[in-house]
């Protein structure tokens, strides 16, 4: 057994026994249902190995988790141009939050708050119909993780969609500001079926290898080196939403959260990496996923500020 897998299992082990393990997100009833006791972990390496722990091949919600693949379609099809829609700052606010957008009239911090995935949305659904903007996201999707079983989970879009009020109440401000093109609908609901697909942690550390390996993976070019970079810098800065300087501080390395309890993390050049435990913590970041980051990036000395002393 090398270091890597050592240190993967002793950190399966460490969160199986772990009693503090924060709250499932039960604002998405459906997200309520899970077992809090899960915790999986999945690390894939630029020599093409895979190494996992813990429940790695149990799917969930990757809800957020999405809205780093609809930046990297956005950004795909429409540019820089993209960048008139979307700001590139940490919000330090919820990731939900109204008043924010109010203040800056429509047009959302970055693309990882609810409101920014909102205009990645409409710029995914510009010129095509709901269903083919969401089929381009899961064929997306699909191909990065090399996995065509990878699917929606439509008892969590049909949830979210049916309480989704705070959602609903974003992108009709941005309506109003002019700052969505498509009928709010069919924005909702392009980005309650995304957040809505249902991933385990070894098929998300598949599908995050083009951001470690400067847009390249299996021999194929998915996105320039530059955009993959630019990518994991809104990640740290953003990625964790009003927790992001604490997971900075902590982890050190981009990461990008979901409420269903997943956090995918860049190690560029190195590695892509999935942990998932369902609880989550008051800024909706995964409590034990976190955790886990923190052991493995402490133990392979991997954080981007700086070798290990
Ligand atoms: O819109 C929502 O509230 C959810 N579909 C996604 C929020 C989320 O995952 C925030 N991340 N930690």
């Amino acid at each position: 057994m090398d270091k890597l897998e050592g240190l993967v299992a002793e950190i399966a082990a460490e969160m199986a026994a772990q009693t503090e393990r924060g709250k499932v997100a039960s604002y998405i009833p459906q997200l309520g249902k899970v077992d809090p006791k899960q915790f999986g972990i999945a690390v894939t390496l630029a020599d093409g190995r895979i190494v996992c722990g813990g429940d790695a091949d149990t799917r969930f919600s990757i809800q957020s988790i999405s809205k780093v693949f609809t930046l990297t379609l956005a950004l795909g099809k429409i540019g820089d141009a993209l960048w008139r829609r979307v700001g590139r700052e940490p919000s330090g606010n919820p990731f939900n939050s109204i008043v924010q957008l109010e203040y800056e009239r429509g047009k959302p911090r970055n693309p990882f708050i609810n409101a920014g995935a909102l205009a990645l949305a409409d710029v995914i659904l510009s010129g095509h119909r709901p269903r083919e903007a969401l089929g381009d996201i899961l064929h997306f999707i699909r191909h990065v993780a090399d996995d065509d079983s990878i699917a929606i989970d439509q008892g969590v879009a049909r949830s979210e969609q049916e309480t989704g009020f705070r959602n609903a109440a974003l992108a009709n401000y941005m309506r109003a500001c002019d700052m969505l093109e498509s009928p709010v609908d069919f924005v909702l609901g392009v980005y309650f079926h995304h957040c809505a697909i249902a991933m385990s942690c070894r098929q998300l550390a598949m599908a995050g290898r083009y951001l470690a390996f400067s847009g390249r993976q299996d021999g194929r070019t998915v996105l320039s080196p530059e955009r993959a970079r630019r990518i994991n810098a809104l990640m740290l800065m953003c990625g964790h939403y009003d927790g992001s300087g604490e997971f900075a501080f902590r982890v050190g390395i981009p990461g990008k959260s979901g409420v269903g309890g997943g956090i995918l993390g860049v190690v560029p050049g190195r590695a892509s990496v999935c942990v998932w435990s369902p609880g989550i913590d008051e800024q909706g970041n995964s409590r034990l996923g976190r955790l886990a980051l923190e052991r493995l990036t402490q133990g392979m000395g991997w954080s981007v500020f700086g070798p290990q002393g």
